[in-house]
């Protein structure tokens, strides 16, 4: 309810600073209008409202099951050939991503990895948001044969031998597994999918419920990995006050007055994170050699189905929880190839960008959406912004302001 008073606001904000023509002739030069301010301080790390509660997940707040999570983050165990953790491809000291166009797991992946900083605050998870919790989210890149590769009952075992006592102190006892086969699971290898038809019903739940708290301490510990302070946060906050003069150079508050004016980009990329954590069709060329991909279109399909959501029967939520799943828009020709729209915090730091690492530099996507391309399927929510030369370099200038201090990197005990 929270996320959605704050969407709301966003939206009425938004609503305002068209209705009060941000180009207004009446504005000093280097001064903003009231308007313009407000939009730039809803956009402060200092304006980021507190992590909503994960109702479906008991443990999203249990600092235990957040160690627990943390260790299971970086362990390679967890995976078919025993080289692959999370940290593979989300690697802490790189914003918890790893700089390529396509993620390298036991095999490769067809999407470009997401950085996970603040991503407690999204309600969809993915690129095309076919997960809608983290805990849920996580389970997926255990199961894919080309992330980690594994399966159930094989990652069952996993926590039974070496985590069994920080487990149980969570969650309560395992469940009994010696007569389970060690690879089972519904995944893509044929031997381990039909010895998870073989079993029990009763032994797959039990087993189904301990992979889904393997990704409920994941969740856990992805809750404390938080977005940390920039210069841009800093001349937010000093708006109010001294005014900020001196935090930013004037090519970077050129560009804050682009990126919030004729560049349109805060129509999407709004909020503390600098997303509006939904769906858009940005007419984002296609990766070559790729299948097509229908992104949203396919994700909303494919969150609805997951016995891992929200509603299912993993799930801790109780009745009247799940509102974001039960009113989340299913169908739709705006969902084709729509994807999440990323955080912009850091991102002038992590090329390369889009959601199969399409674009190879931050001068190309500012051109991208200079000139606005048709999409390769749906059509793109953009238009040509006509920029010059010297707006597109301010534009970059101020991205780039939205990268983390350098002080403020060593973060939640990195
Ligand atoms: C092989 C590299 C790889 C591995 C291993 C991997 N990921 Fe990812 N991660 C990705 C890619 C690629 C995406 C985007 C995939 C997509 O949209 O289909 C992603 C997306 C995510 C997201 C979504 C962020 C958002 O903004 O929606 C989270 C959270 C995440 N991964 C956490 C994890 C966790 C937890 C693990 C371990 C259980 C993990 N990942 C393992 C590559 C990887
Ligand atoms: C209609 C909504 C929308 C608007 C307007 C918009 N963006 Fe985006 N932006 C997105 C979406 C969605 C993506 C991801 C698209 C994809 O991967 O296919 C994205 C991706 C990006 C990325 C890449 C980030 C990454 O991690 O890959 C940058 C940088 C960016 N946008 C900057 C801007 C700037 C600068 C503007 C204004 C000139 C702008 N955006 C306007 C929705 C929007």
């Amino acid at each position: 309810m929270r996320r959605a008073a704050t969407i709301l606001s966003l939206v009425l904000l938004g609503a305002g600073l068209l209705a009060a023509g941000l180009h207004a002739a009446s504005a000093p030069a280097e001064g903003w209008t009231e308007e313009e301010r407000a939009i730039i301080r809803s956009l402060a790390l200092n304006a980021l409202p507190p992590q909503p509660a994960d109702p479906s997940n008991w443990v999203a707040d249990d600092p235990r099951a957040a160690v627990l999570g943390r260790a299971l983050f970086f362990d390679v165990r967890l995976s078919a050939n025993g080289q692959v953790a999370c940290a593979t491809c989300h690697l802490p000291e790189r914003q918890f991503q790893d700089d390529v166009p396509l993620a390298r797991g036991v095999g490769m992946t067809s999407r470009r990895t997401m950085p996970i900083a603040g991503m407690a605050h999204s309600p969809f998870l993915f690129w095309d948001g076919r997960k809608d919790s983290l805990w849920s989210q996580a389970l997926g890149p255990l199961e894919s044969p080309v992330e980690h590769g594994g399966n159930r009952t094989q990652y069952a075992r996993i926590i039974a031998e070496h985590y069994r006592e920080s487990y149980e102190a969570v969650f309560g006892p395992m469940p009994d597994m010696s007569h389970l086969p060690p690879r089972a699971g519904p995944v893509a290898d044929l031997d381990a999918a039909a010895a998870w038809k073989a079993m029990a019903e009763t032994d797959r739940y039990a087993v189904n419920r301990v992979f889904a708290n393997i990704g409920k301490a994941i969740a856990a510990f992805e809750r404390t990995v938080l977005p940390t302070q920039t210069r841009f946060d800093a001349y937010a906050s000093a708006l109010g006050s001294s005014g900020g003069a001196g935090i930013l150079t004037e090519d970077e508050v050129a560009g804050l007055r682009l990126f919030i004016g004729k560049g349109e980009c805060v129509n999407c990329h709004n909020g503390p994170l600098l997303t509006d954590n939904h769906f858009h069709n940005t007419g984002v060329p296609a990766a070559p050699g790729l299948p097509e991909d229908q992104g949203r279109a396919a994700g909303a399909k494919l969150v609805r189905e997951d016995p891992f959501n929200c509603l299912g029967p993993y799930s801790d939520a109780g009745e009247g929880d799940c509102s974001e799943l039960r009113f989340m828009a299913a169908d739709g020709h705006e969902l084709l190839r729509a994807f999440k729209t990323p955080s912009l915090r850091g991102a002038a730091d992590r090329p390369p960008y889009m959601h199969a690492g399409q674009i190879a530099t931050l001068a190309d996507v500012v051109a991208h959406y200079n000139a606005a391309p048709a999409a390769p399927a749906g059509h793109s929510e953009l238009r040509p912004l006509k920029l010059s030369e010297a707006e597109r370099r301010q534009l970059m200038a101020f991205l780039a302001t939205l990268n983390p201090k350098a002080e403020g990197q060593s973060r939640n005990g990195f």
